[in-house]
C-alpha cells in the first residue's frame, strides 16, 4: 500500500558537505535536488500529502551565517521552484511561525501560497520555523480562547477536536516518517502528528538520497502491519471479512 502522507526530515545536509571539504551552505544547496526529485516521485506516483522539514524551531540556534545562508537559499529556492510546482497541480502550503522571517521571505510563501491554492494534485506542507510543541501550545491556545469567549464548552475538548486545532488537521496523519542522515530522532518536529505513524530511518545523507533510496522506503512501509492497537489476527479477520 502506498502512504496516504509521507513526512520527511532531511537531514544530513552539513555532514556531506564536510566530507567534500565544501562550506555547509553546499550542502544545502546539494540537499534542494533530493527534496526536488522526492517531491516529483510523490507527486508522480499519487501520494496526497508530503511534509518536509526544511527548518525548525531550534535551528535558530545554529550560527547566525548558517541561519542566513538557509534564509537566502529559501526566498531563492522558493522564487525558483514554486511556477514549476504549479504547472504540476502542487498545492504548497507552509506550516511554523512565519513572523520570525524576513518580510521578503514572508512575502515568498504568501504569493507562493495563493498562486497554487486551487491545485488538486500532491500537497507540499513545507515546515518552517516549526516546532511541535509550538504546535500543541499553539491549539492550547486557540481552544483556551474558544473556552474563555463561550463557543467551546470545556467538556467538548477531546481528541478529535485537539487534532483539528493542530497543524494539518484536514489531511491524514503521516502514514510513513522518513529521516535520513542516520540520527534516530524526532527532533520537534510533527509530535502529535506522529503517533502513530510508521518510523523509517536511513543512513544516507539528505543529499544522496535517490529515488532508488525512496523506493525502499516506500516498500518497507508496505510490508508493516499497522495493527493501532489491534492484534495481528484481528487485522486478518478484517481483511477477510472486507473481501467477502
Ligand atoms: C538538515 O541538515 C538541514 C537543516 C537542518 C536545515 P543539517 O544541516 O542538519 O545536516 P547535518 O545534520 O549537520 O549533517
Ligand atoms: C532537524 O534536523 C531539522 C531539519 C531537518 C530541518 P537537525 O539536524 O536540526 O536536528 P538535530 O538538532 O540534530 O536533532
Ligand atoms: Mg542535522
Amino acid at each position: 500500500m502506498l502512504p496516504r502522507h509521507v513526512a520527511v526530515v532531511m537531514d544530513g545536509n552539513g555532514r556531506w558537505a564536510n566530507k567534500r571539504h565544501l562550506p555547509r551552505a553546499a550542502g544545502h544547496k546539494a540537499g534542494v535536488n533530493a527534496t526536488r526529485k522526492i517531491v516529483e516521485n510523490c507527486a508522480k506516483k499519487g501520494v496526497e500529502a508530503l511534509t518536509i522539514f526544511a527548518f525548525s524551531s531550534e535551528n535558530w540556534n545554529r550560527p547566525e551565517s548558517e541561519v542566513s545562508s538557509l534564509m537566502s537559499l529559501f526566498v531563492s529556492t522558493i522564487t525558483a521552484e514554486v511556477k514549476k510546482l504549479h504547472k504540476k497541480n502542487v498545492r504548497v502550503c507552509f506550516i511554523g511561525d512565519r513572523s520570525r522571517f524576513s518580510a521578503k521571505l514572508q512575502q515568498s510563501i504568501a504569493e507562493s501560497e495563493e498562486l497554487t491554492r486551487d491545485n488538486t494534485g500532491l500537497q507540499l506542507n513545507i515546515a518552517a520555523n516549526y516546532g511541535g510543541r509550538w504546535d500543541i501550545v499553539n491549539a492550547c491556545r486557540q481552544l483556551a480562547a474558544a473556552v474563555r469567549d463561550g463557543s467551546v464548552a470545556l467538556d467538548d475538548i477531546d481528541e478529535q477536536l485537539f487534532d483539528s486545532s493542530v497543524c494539518l488537521s484536514e489531511m491524514p496523519a503521516p502514514d510513513l516518517f522518513i529521516r535520513t542522515g542516520g540520527e534516530q530522532r524526532i527532533s520537534n518536529f510533527l509530535i502529535w502528528q506522529l503517533a502513530y505513524s510508521e518510523l523509517y530511518f536511513v543512513d544516507t545523507l539528505w543529499p544522496d538520497f535517490s529515488d532508488d533510496d525512496f523506493e525502499a522506503s516506500l516498500d518497507w512501509y508496505a510490508g508493516r502491519q499497522r495493527r493501532f492497537g489491534k492484534t495481528g489476527q484481528q487485522l486478518i479477520d478484517d481483511q477477510a471479512m472486507q473481501s467477502n
